[in-house]
């Protein structure tokens, strides 16, 4: 599934510590406007898909409807169920198989440097800012999926001598999901944009499979979260939240884009999906393509706007560390 929008937008090299040079005088601007849209009944997820939801402890008024039932049909195959009834009684008497079904229903594509010119904005304009640093870096990749985000993440900096000392968190609400980014074991093509060499000298074969080598790894970290519940306590020097508020209602998003700005360190980077921005409100300074950082006065408060709790039915996603 392509979950990018059309790029379009200037691209272009940026300071980010510090005054801003011409170059983002001239490229920055503060994120466009999006007026909140209603969702109109039909838009919200369906009967079993809200109850799988909430089985889940997720709140399903935070989804739209319309991408989640796209995800009905996977879902009943892999639950080997006809009918969403029969669904539902596989479930009751199988709760194990819950994970599955959230996996299957909530759409986790995700790659080794996807969106290869933002990582190459992060290598070349942001992480040299960093070089001379004092205190370790904090990354945090929110809904990090199977883990490809912050592994490349991680690969950057430790070709910018930044890795060690560093603390990386990836978080997503999928169990299954975060036992694989935990596990660090990745198919060989997960691994093609990575260039040979690389993949030889932060990689290794483990049973004909591959796994970021253990210096890498000791720098990352995981944990189920619901995202929506739960903002990772800040600073970060930088937050990738990258191809979620997608799948979110407008309202669910922004309540998230603020805690997220929020727990950005003064000088920290937001790096947001192709076809996301943060609501102006925040007044983020978009520095290029993706990447967005406080704006002098800071992150601006949007009345009315907090993070809304879940509503806690059934089995809710954990909030464990591993
Ligand atoms: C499409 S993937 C994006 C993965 C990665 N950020 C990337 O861009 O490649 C979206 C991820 O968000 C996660 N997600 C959805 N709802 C969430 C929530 N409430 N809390 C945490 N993660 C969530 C999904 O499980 C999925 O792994």
């Amino acid at each position: 599934m392509d979950e990018s929008a059309p790029s379009g937008g200037a691209f272009r090299h940026v300071r980010f510590a510090g005054r801003p040079t011409n170059a983002v005088s001239r490229s920055q601007h503060r994120a466009k406007s999006r007026s909140p849209v209603a969702l109109r009944p039909s838009e919200r997820p369906g009967q079993f898909i809200s109850w799988v939801l909430e089985r889940a402890g997720l709140a399903v008024e935070n989804y739209r409807g319309e991408p989640l039932g796209r995800r009905l049909s996977p879902c009943l195959r892999a639950l080997h169920a006809h009918t969403e009834a029969q669904a539902r009684q596989t479930l009751e008497q199988r709760p194990d198989l819950l994970p599955t079904a959230i996996s299957t229903l909530l759409i986790g594509v995700t790659d080794f440097f996807r969106d290869e010119p933002v990582f190459e904005a992060l290598r070349t304009d942001v992480l040299p800012q960093w070089a001379h640093r004092s205190g370790p870096l904090r990354i945090w990749s929110a809904g990090c999926s199977n883990g490809a985000e912050l592994y490349s993440l991680a690969i950057l900096l430790a070709e910018a001598g930044l890795l060690e000392g560093s603390f990386l968190l990836g978080s997503d609400c999928r169990p299954d999901a975060v036992a694989h980014a935990q596990a660090g074991v990745y198919k060989s093509h997960d691994l093609r944009k990575i260039a040979t060499s690389n993949r030889h000298r932060y990689f290794e074969e483990v049973g004909g499979l591959w796994r970021p080598i253990e210096p890498v790894r000791q720098h990352v970290h995981w944990r189920v979260s619901d995202l929506a519940r739960h903002v990772e306590k800040g600073p970060w020097d930088m937050i990738l939240w990258r191809n979620m508020a997608i799948y979110l209602t407008v309202e669910a998003a922004q309540s998230i884009w603020q805690g997220l700005a929020g727990a950005l360190s003064p000088e920290g980077v937001l790096v947001v999906g192709k076809a996301e921005r943060p609501p102006a409100e925040l007044s983020l300074i978009c520095a290029s393509r993706c990447l967005y950082h406080a704006g002098p006065a800071g992150v601006v408060a949007v009345a009315g706007s907090r993070p809304r709790p879940t509503k806690h039915r059934g089995h809710r996603a954990s909030e464990t560390s591993v």
